[in-house]
């Protein structure tokens, strides 16, 4: 069976986009990050609709990722110098050319110092999500265009942790706020040309539909020098099997509808932008990790992995469901399946992929399976290997990108020795 396309839960996966696990495993080690092009490229398409695709490379900012997007016609979301410059290296200008989308736009809440520098310098259009923002940018770099980020006063995520709307969440320019920023951008002859409101990631349908309507009416306040708008990211994408697709061409046909009506408000035409981190990428992404302890705790049956929350953080942080399945490394008759809790290698009980939210540890029901053979980890393609850290001293894992000229290492493994690349210990006399 092969776990390519469709994130159906087949506890048996042999085959990654009709590669051997085994053998991706054997070739690159474990844990390994394999990413699948030809599903990220059916992704991308489901969005064409949209005028403009900025890809929230916070999702997954490999340089061979934002190249396949480069070359799909996407263009990018930055939060931090670290992106704007990953953009760069995988060619992405950093300002657009006429009448072209902002190749890369600056997204975030404050600027720090080298984000400002970067930003004058490079003139990379940014998107201003706080008044001292707008004064910050306004004093150096006086009649730029730039994009208003708004909070609209409400929000939803699928965790509380990623609701980014409403009175609790630190993003965004406050709704009621608008009036005083639009006079702070007029001070420094600050053109508003994009309008930006993201309210949440992984939530629903119903809650994405209600940002229209708040973005009507923030745009109508701000005027005909829009020329943008945004509907920011948050696409929900499956991680179950009951989890249902999104219908994308409804949720087109709202936003169009806004922008419609906006046109011929303004009298000019507006570009409608879609700014998903999670959608292209989530489903075509799997850790393969090796199962190197298969251990009896009282009831529980383990299978301890070499892959930990320092390589996929989403079930520690959120208490994120992703689909799991065995590869044996000797392909089994039997179909035999257990209950199983699945954790990693790391010195902290909280280091279980099968835990729920609060941290509830919960089982699993796989395939028997025995010490070196591999588990792999669906839905891992999104906020999986950028979110890894080196905690326990673990090295980042590996990344391969499979595509229709065959499978490529895009990320090497970190090696030991790098741990201590920057680190020194003080001369002394
Ligand atoms: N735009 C902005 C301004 C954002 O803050 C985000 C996500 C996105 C777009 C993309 O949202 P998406 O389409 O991926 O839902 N680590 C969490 C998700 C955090 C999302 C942060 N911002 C997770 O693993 O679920």
């Amino acid at each position: 069976m092969t776990l390519s396309t469709a994130m159906t839960e087949n506890l048996v996966c042999t085959e990654i986009a009709g590669r051997s696990v085994r053998e991706l495993a054997e070739k690159y080690g474990t844990p390994t990050y394999v990413y699948d092009a030809e599903k990220i490229v059916q992704q991308i398409e489901r969005l064409r609709s949209f005028d403009v695709i900025r890809y929230a490379q916070k999702a997954n900012s490999n340089l061979a990722v934002l190249d396949l997007m480069r070359r799909l016609g996407v263009v990018v979301d930055a939060v931090s110098v670290g992106e704007i410059y990953r953009a760069h290296r995988a060619g992405f200008p950093y300002k657009a050319g006429e009448n072209d989308p902002a190749p890369i736009v600056y997204t975030a809440d404050i600027f720090d110092r080298e984000a400002l520098d970067w930003i004058e310098k490079h003139r990379v259009h940014p998107n201003l999500g706080s008044p001292d923002m707008i004064d910050q940018f306004g004093e150096r770099c006086p009649g730029r265009d730039v994009t208003l980020r708004i909070n609209p006063g409400f929000g939803h995520g699928h965790s509380q942790k990623t609701n980014t709307g409403g009175a609790s969440s630190k993003h965004g320019i406050w709704h009621e706020d608008l009036d005083d920023c639009l006079a702070r951008a007029a001070k420094y002859d600050l053109t508003i040309s994009g309008l930006h409101m993201h309210i949440g990631s992984g939530t629903d349908f119903e809650h994405l539909a209600q940002v229209c309507q708040a973005m009507e009416e923030m745009a109508l306040r701000v005027g005909p020098q829009l020329k943008t708008i945004s509907a920011g990211g948050g696409l929900p994408t499956p991680y179950r099997n009951e989890d249902e697709e999104i219908d994308i061409e409804r949720y087109y046909a709202l936003w169009d509808a806004t922008r419609q009506r906006l046109a011929t408000e303004f009298e000019h035409p507006l570009s409608l932008e879609i700014e998903p981190g999670r959608y292209p990428v989530a489903q075509a992404g799997f850790l393969i990790a090796e199962i190197r302890a298969i251990k009896t705790m009282g009831e529980n049956l383990f299978y301890l992995l070499d892959a930990g929350f320092n390589n996929l953080a989403r079930p520690i942080l959120y208490g994120a469901y992703h689909p799991m399945s065995v590869a044996h490394r000797v392909p089994r008759e039997s179909a035999k399946t257990q209950e199983v809790v699945v954790g990693g290698p790391l010195c902290e009980s909280g280091d279980i992929f099968t835990q729920t939210d609060g941290g509830l540890v919960v089982r699993r029901n796989l395939p028997v399976a025995e010490v070196g053979d591999f588990v792999v980890i669906g839905g891992a393609g999104a906020y999986g290997f950028v979110m890894g850290s080196n905690y326990n001293s673990k090295p980042f894992a590996a990344e391969v990108l499979l595509d229709q000229d065959g499978d490529h290492l895009v990320r090497q493994r970190e090696p030991v020795s790098d741990l201590c690349r920057l680190e020194s210990i003080p001369v002394r006399q």
